[in-house]
């Protein structure tokens, strides 16, 4: 058995213990936020936390997961008060198809907490989620927003 705790609840599996992540947050709990993209850890479509670090979820498995704090982008909201970084998503209207986003907001949570105040050089070399639709410019501009309402929430 697996003990998983993600968005705050624990979850035992008695699967198979090599199924990737997001099989298990997709197939068995109904977390969709997460999406499948390519499968090989390359377009971050699939993007999680766990343990404040960006994961992408198609390639790890679930016993590697074990026992660490996961939050997918079903557990960003606090006490209906969207995230600061879902707050700038939306006032920058980022999305265009919409599929690759939770994957990018998922990673720039994990990154704003290493680069509180970042330059777009350090968004470039450390924010490498793939968009179809390239929205990166209003990514980068979402990026510095969430950054921005990150330090007046904690000010
Ligand atoms: S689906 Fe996981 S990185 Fe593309
Ligand atoms: S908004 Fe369509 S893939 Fe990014």
């Amino acid at each position: 058995m697996v003990s998983l705790k993600i968005n705050g609840k624990n979850h035992d599996f008695n699967g198979d213990e090599e199924m990737p992540l997001l099989w298990y947050l997709r197939e068995e709990i109904n977390l969709s936020g997460a999406k499948f993209g390519c499968g090989i850890g390359s377009c971050g479509a699939c993007t999680v936390n766990i343990d404040g670090q960006a994961v992408r979820s198609c390639i790890i498995s679930v016993k590697d997961a074990e026992d660490a704090n996961i939050t997918t982008i079903e557990g960003l909201e606090k006490e209906n008060n969207l995230h600061p970084v879902q707050r700038a998503w939306i006032d920058e209207d980022v999305a265009q198809c919409g599929y690759c986003q939770s994957g990018q907001i998922m990673a720039t949570v994990a990154f704003l907490n290493d680069h509180p105040n970042p330059t777009d050089q350090d968004i470039n070399e450390n924010i490498s989620n793939l968009c179809r639709c390239a929205t990166y410019s209003r990514i980068r501009k979402a990026i510095h927003k969430s950054a921005e309402y990150m330090a007046e929430e904690k000010s």
